[in-house]
């Protein structure tokens, strides 16, 4: 471990699901780095990118995991959900295909999660107002069903990306 990684109070893990395409690295490079890529490449296997966060007084370093929607590309699941204290579970309100496909993620989170992960839904891409096929009312509906937490972002224009994954890391203990 390098000096920096000494420093952190805390090293926290969490991960991003979701389907292809929804822009779960987009989220990532653009809370790790500042980045955003109009033509990123679909993720092959398992990715991750840390960044520290102060926490109440407590450097907390976030690591990050990234894997592919594809089910193809998608690594090992039991290994990618190990250790996890966090989860953003990615939609995009531009395809309601991927918003249905909440409940599938949601079923694997509770098969291979920690029962005490904290898990924010999020709603990505509210920069596409015209092309909106799933309502804000909805995703916030179905995060009080399951009591997830709520946000709309957009990679693209920098909108509430830092506060989902700040949303996720200050619920974490
Ligand atoms: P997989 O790795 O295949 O699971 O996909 P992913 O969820 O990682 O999606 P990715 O981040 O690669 O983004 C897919 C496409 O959506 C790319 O062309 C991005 O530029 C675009 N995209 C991501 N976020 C946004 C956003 O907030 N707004 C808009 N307009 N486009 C976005
Ligand atoms: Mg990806």
């Amino acid at each position: 471990a390098d000096l920096f990684d000494e420093e952190c109070d805390y090293l926290f893990k969490a991960v991003l699901i979701g389907d292809s395409g929804v822009g779960k690295s987009n989220l990532l490079s653009r809370f790790a780095r500042g980045e955003f890529y109009l033509d990123s490449k679909p993720t092959i296997g398992v990715e991750f990118a840390c960044r520290n966060v102060k926490v109440r007084d407590k450097l907390i370093k976030a690591q990050i995991w990234d894997t592919a929607g594809q089910e193809r590309f998608r690594a090992i699941t039991s290994s990618y959900y190990r250790g996890a204290l966090g989860a953003l579970m990615v939609y995009d309100i531009t395809r309601r295909a991927t918003f249905e496909s909440m409940k599938k993620w949601l079923r694997e989170l509770r098969d291979f999660g920690n029962p005490d992960m904290v898990v924010v839904l999020v709603g990505n891409k509210s920069d596409l107002i015209r092309s909106r096929e799933v309502a804000r009312e909805e995703g916030k509906n179905l995060a009080e069903a399951e009591s997830l937490c709520f946000m709309e972002t957009s990679a693209l224009e920098n909108l509430n990306v830092e506060a989902a994954f700040l949303e996720m890391i200050t619920r974490i203990h």
